[in-house]
């Protein structure tokens, strides 16, 4: 018989506070059978406000052809040891350079923005290399929710339900060969959509990168969802990595090219000030980047300031992928 010892951060669902709200609103959206229509914007609102009112969330696409996907079932393994960020919270102050170096300037900016139709290439060494409409893969994969920490260089955190499935399972589907050793990934570039990318002392196109070992772990995930819904734009719709024991930066939003590779690839912020970003980006709370200590993180939407845990607390899960 397989006896399960929860793991440090599987803390009892309870302690996540406004969780509650968040559960009531998914039930009243099931009850009345409209999650995932076109009205859902108009539903959807801030989680822990207790207002009566929900406001409008911001930047949300038009509702694709699987956005009868969400909410998707939690995977209640996933709990959190603090409340949820409010939606509005997380919606408004982004990181997305494509659009603005401003975070609260990205939610207006990503407005026009279309996306869909949109395609996936997945490329390099690979058996099966093959380009994916969106909504076929999505349909294709496994969904589920989780609740995870989300850790941001910049010493702000925020804890949010991402809707997405395991990159293992689109690794099994396409299958490496065994000379691929790492998982470059790449974001669109389209300058007259988004006008960050006029900027050219950006190394563009955002890209980033996994070992094949971090990318076919449990908790490393391709999220095409957020509170219950298809992922807003802001937060990189239509699909973008969630890697929650690395700092945020690692996190590719708005993907459209996947390569098998079998050297290390270069990523965004480590060729653009290598001295501040690494490749690997794992959060540790002993290693102050140059302008940020790292010791403890502001919980966004809050007045909180928590110390940071090493590997932002998935350490028991993720340590033996670093040792040598
Ligand atoms: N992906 C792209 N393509 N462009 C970006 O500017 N910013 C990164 C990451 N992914 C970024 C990106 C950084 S620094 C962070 S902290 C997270 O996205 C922020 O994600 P959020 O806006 O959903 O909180």
């Amino acid at each position: 018989m397989l006896i399960k010892t929860p793991r440090g951060w599987e803390i009892p669902e309870r302690r996540a506070t406004p969780e509650d709200v968040f559960l009531n609103r998914r039930a009243f959206l099931q009850t009345l059978g409209i999650a995932g229509m076109s009205t859902l914007g108009v539903f959807a609102g801030c989680e822990s406000s207790g207002a009566k009112e929900a406001p409008l969330i911001r930047g949300l696409p038009e509702p694709s052809a699987t956005a009868d996907l969400y909410p998707a079932q939690r995977n209640e393994q996933f709990t959190l040891d603090r409340a949820l960020t409010a939606e509005a919270d997380a919606a408004n102050y982004n990181n997305f350079y494509e659009f603005s170096s401003r975070k609260e300037l990205v939610v207006r900016l990503v407005e026009g923005w279309q996306t869909r139709p949109w395609q996936v290439e997945v490329a390099g060494l690979v058996h099966k290399p093959q380009t994916f409409d969106i909504d076929d893969l999505v349909r294709k994969m496994p969904l589920e929710e989780r609740l995870y920490r989300h850790r941001c260089v910049e010493a702000w955190s925020m804890s949010v339900p991402w809707t997405g499935f395991p990159i293992k399972a689109l690794v099994d589907l396409v299958q490496p060969l065994a000379s691929a050793r790492y998982l470059r990934m790449i974001t669109f570039h389209d300058p007259q959509a988004a006008p960050g990318l006029r900027n050219d002392t950006y190394p563009w196109p955002y890209h980033e990168g996994l070992s094949m070992a971090e990318a076919t772990h449990e908790l490393a995930l391709f999220v095409t969802g957020i509170y219950g819904h298809e992922l807003t734009k802001q937060h990189g719709a239509p699909i973008r990595l969630v890697a929650p024991w690395k700092y945020g930066y690692k996190s590719i939003k708005s993907i459209v090219r996947l390569e098998f590779v079998a050297e290390q690839p270069k990523t965004f912020w480590n060729t653009l000030i290598p001295w501040e970003y690494d490749f690997v980006a794992n959060v540790n709370p002993a290693v102050p980047h140059p302008r940020w200590s790292q010791a403890s993180e502001r919980i966004l939407g809050t007045r909180e300031i928590k110390a940071t845990l090493p590997y932002n607390g998935y350490g028991e899960f993720v340590t033996s992928l670093y040792k040598t």
